[in-house]
């Protein structure tokens, strides 16, 4: 009865979220982050507030309602620990300072890497609508999944902030050999990418929401995502697991048409800014802020990430979007800052930049096409996405050079090897037997090669090692 009581003088302190903030004012600094443990104190709330943000985002990981492994999580485990997140003092302290507007990840859904089979994840749902107090007739508290969406601004000043729920659809994951440690001790094998069409990580009826929501004009928009879009390399949960979900989402974004996005991701336990310039047509950031109080303690090796532009790999820490509308071309600033509120890392650039290019079409030719490539050969860039995996990838010889005195010859599939698109084919001495007794790198120039080996990442980019002069096969000279 004393805890129903609690619980329900916590909530009546919650008002409805959304309606704290004048929708009709633009938005010029929105703080977000992720990954609050509520047992242990929490003073980046403290340094959030202070940055008077126009807005909270939290990305999930709000809670962590599954660390008792020794106890089954069910919905009074989970509405236990609201309760004892909304009895922290940083939390209520920050509830009175910003409006919040919250999606969830695997730790407040209630299970670790968690999706669609976890059995309690409606009753979940209804706990996380009654701790965020979104209201009773939202249509929110009647669909399936907590994502949500608003657009805050005058015209010519819109920000739209949209909040996907990676979680309730979510399909199994594909998992390799080997384990790999998680925070909290949470060991399990390393993720691999998977080819499992079923891999939906929104679901049908939130894509479409989701295509709906695109089309909402607006100048910028925060596409927020409970774990990574961009970054591929390291083995645990992110969008790249589904490669093929990983390039709907950027489908769906280049033809929306739709400009201004930026990606906020969290769940990580590290903050990093990364960028593609190729996922759409303009410049796509994912910046990371994954730690309220679980980033690293002291210094932390950073994980591959061949798009990383810079990273915060141990602290606490939370994210800022700051916009300057007052410019003539409106600056967009990227930042990370640390539990003194210190900015440790920055990205500043003009709106414009996030707006479809025309293509150059003397950029944009098209690869040449090799006819011969037999099914199940793949292109250095669908073999840079299987990393851990072993492959067979054929492509033209465009770089290369041998190196400790021939014993080691690198085979490059871009002329300039520092490209992100370059991957490298490294022929071993072990594999220099046969027919590459003496071979050199002009052996190979110009020509089609066909590789198989396992794809690894080395100085953040991708590589297969051909340790057998069986495993490397030159295809034909390349056609001119
Ligand atoms: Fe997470």
């Amino acid at each position: 009865m004393l805890r129903f009581l609690v619980w329900s003088l916590a909530l009546l302190s919650v008002a409805p979220l959304a309606a704290q903030v004048d929708k009709s004012k633009p938005l010029t600094k929105i703080a977000f982050g992720s990954c609050a443990d509520q047992g242990k104190p929490l003073p980046v709330y403290d340094a959030v507030a202070a940055a008077k943000p126009d807005l909270l985002l939290l990305l999930g990981d709000n809670i962590y309602a599954d660390l008792d492994k020794t106890r089954k999580v069910t919905p009074a485990v989970i509405q236990e620990k609201y309760e004892l997140l909304a009895a922290v003092p940083e939390w209520q302290r920050l509830k009175a300072a910003c409006p919040i507007l919250a999606t969830w990840d695997d730790h407040d859904f209630g299970k670790n890497d968690g999706g669609a089979e976890f059995e309690i994840k409606d009753d979940s749902q209804k706990l996380f609508h009654d701790f965020f107090g979104t209201p009773a007739d939202s249509p929110r508290r009647t669909r399936k999944g907590v994502y949500d969406a608003h657009v805050f601004g005058p015209v010519g000043q819109r920000v739209q902030v949209i909040l996907l729920d990676t979680r309730y659809f979510r399909a199994g994951m594909k998992t390799g050999k080997g384990r790999v440690i998680q925070p909290y001790g949470f060991i399990r094998e390393p993720y691999l990418p998977s080819s499992d069409p079923a891999g939906a990580f929104l679901g049908d009826e939130q894509w479409a929401w989701l295509a709906e929501q695109l089309q909402v004009p607006a100048e910028l928009r925060l596409l927020c995502s409970s774990i990574q879009v961009i970054s591929e390399d390291h083995p645990f949960e992110k969008w790249g697991n589904v490669p093929a979900e990983q390039a709907r989402l950027y489908k769906l974004l280049k033809d929306s048409k739709a400009k201004g996005v930026v990606i906020l991701s969290g769940d990580r336990h590290l903050g990093e800014l990364s960028l593609s310039t190729k996922a759409i047509d303009y410049p796509l950031y994912d910046i990371t802020a994954s730690g309220f109080n679980q980033g690293a303690k002291k210094w932390r090796e950073q994980e591959p990430n061949r798009y990383r532009v810079s990273s915060m790999p141990f602290g606490d820490h939370f994210g800022v979007v700051t916009v300057d509308w007052a410019a003539a071309d409106p600056v967009v600033g990227l930042q990370l800052r640390d539990a003194a509120g210190e900015i440790t890392l920055k990205q500043n650039f003009p709106i414009s930049l996030l707006v479809p290019q025309k293509k150059d079409p003397k950029k944009d030719k098209p690869e040449p096409k090799d006819e011969k490539r037999p099914e199940g050969v793949l292109t250095p860039a669908e073999a840079a996405k299987m990393v851990g995996e072993t492959v067979t990838v054929q492509f033209a010889v465009k770089g290369g050079r041998a190196v400790n005195e021939g014993k080691r010859v690198f085979l490059n599939s871009e002329a300039d090897f520092k490209s992100k698109d370059n991957f490298t084919v490294l022929l071993n001495q072990k594999g220099m037997t046969g027919p590459y007794e003496k071979a050199t790198y002009d052996t190979f120039k110009g020509k089609t090669i066909r590789a198989t080996g396992k794809v690894s990442m080395y100085m953040d980019a991708p590589q297969l090692q051909i340790d057998e002069a069986a495993s490397l096969v030159v295809v034909e000279p390349e056609k001119k």
